[in-house]
């Protein structure tokens, strides 16, 4: 467990009671170890995490993260001294982002109601646009030039699609995936992206597929969200349209995630797509289902479906009951409130 910042510090602790209840009502039991990394430990020891972090997590079924980020520390420092290394290193290669409009949950779109949207981004977590591949050229002098490389590898792209058609079997919901692309500006990358989907769909007939520029696919998000089943993109851009997708049915505050090594040899990372909200931290305030969601897909991947299930079911239960209800969704309850609201739907 990394809390890690802001409210980090705050989900993290809900997300543990949610796994304790799941655990006793379905037979098992974690083992939590936490690690108290993040912006304090970096003002103490200036560094994010020690020296042997990564040795310290790999032996863990899973790691679970809150989030990273402090407005006193500049941001690539926390992400590439934590987030980073941690996808990069356990080869985290898959990050999945749900986006489903619950019942009770009003969406800013008009005219749609729960149900209506029910999709799922799988964002390529460790090259493409992320890649630290560049630098500086005439270091803070007036002619500075900078140079940022984007990295797409055959293999790299090839896996993330390959995921993407897999998990539309597996959800067997709309079976369509679509693939962002932007390989009218980005003639290597993107056009390469764009071969690989084509080859991989082809192993795929049962799958329907589309193929948007990252661009059409923003305005497509908001002007057709009933239509997505699986979404397919790079670095950026699943980073970008996962942010519209969770604002789409409601609140960052209901947006999960996980960081998935689909090949199982190193620990997966179950996180919130929102930050440290440093702006709300500290208050009590901040919604804890993003990361109970989290770690329902957590125990899906520690092969718990049936608790994984039921931790979602009690999410969507609580929200439909709409009593217990952060600020983010119009309530007033606080953080544990909501929690509390869920462990009795569990
Ligand atoms: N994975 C991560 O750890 C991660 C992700 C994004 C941003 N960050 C970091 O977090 C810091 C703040 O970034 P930001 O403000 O752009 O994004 P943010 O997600 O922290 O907050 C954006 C807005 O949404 C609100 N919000 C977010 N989550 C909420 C929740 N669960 N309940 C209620 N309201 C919620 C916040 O109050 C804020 O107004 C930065 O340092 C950034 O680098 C970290």
């Amino acid at each position: 467990m990394i809390a890690g910042d802001g409210v980090g510090q705050e989900v993290v602790p809900e997300g543990k009671r949610v796994l304790e209840r799941a655990g006793r009502k379905h037979n098992f039991t974690c083992r939590f170890q936490d690690f108290d990394w993040g912006a304090e430990y970096y003002f103490t020891h200036g560094r994010m995490m020690p020296q042997e972090a990564l040795d310290l997590l790999r032996p863990s079924d899973a790691i679970f993260l809150g989030a990273v980020g402090h407005p006193d520390i500049p941001d690539h420092v926390t992400l590439n001294g934590l987030l980073l290394p941690i996808r990069r290193t356990f080869d985290q290669y898959a990050n999945v982002r749900p986006a489903v409009l619950y019942d009770g949950v009003a969406s800013p779109l008009a005219n749609r109601k729960g149900g209506d949207i029910d999709m799922v981004i799988v964002r390529e977590n460790t090259e493409g646009e992320y890649a630290q591949v560049g630098g500086f050229v005439y270091h803070h002098q007036p002619e500075e030039v900078a140079i940022q490389t984007s990295v797409f590898t055959r293999r790299g792209v090839e896996r993330i699609i390959r995921f993407a058609f897999e998990l539309a079997v597996r959800r067997d919901k709309k079976r369509r995936v679509t693939s962002i692309t932007k390989s009218n500006a980005q003639g290597f990358g993107m056009v390469l992206w764009d071969r690989t989907f084509k080859a991989v769909a082809a192993e795929f007939s049962s799958i329907e597929t589309e193929s948007l520029l990252v661009d059409a696919a923003a305005m497509n998000f908001i002007r057709r969200p009933e239509s997505f089943d699986v979404v397919v993109g790079s670095n950026l851009f699943g980073d970008i349209l996962s942010d519209i997708s969770a604002i789409l049915v409601g609140s960052m505050g209901l947006a999960p995630s996980a960081n998935l090594d689909p090949l199982r040899r190193f620990p997966s990372m179950f996180e919130p797509v929102h930050g440290s909200a440093p702006d709300i931290a500290g208050k009590g305030l901040v919604n804890p289902l993003a990361t109970i969601l989290s770690a329902g897909m957590m125990l899906d991947h520690l092969e718990l479906p049936q608790a994984a299930r039921d931790v979602e079911q009690a999410v969507a239960k609580a929200l439909a009951a709409g009593k217990a209800r952060t600020a983010d969704l119009g309530g007033a309850s606080s953080t544990r409130e909501v929690t509390d609201a869920v462990l009795e739907m569990l």
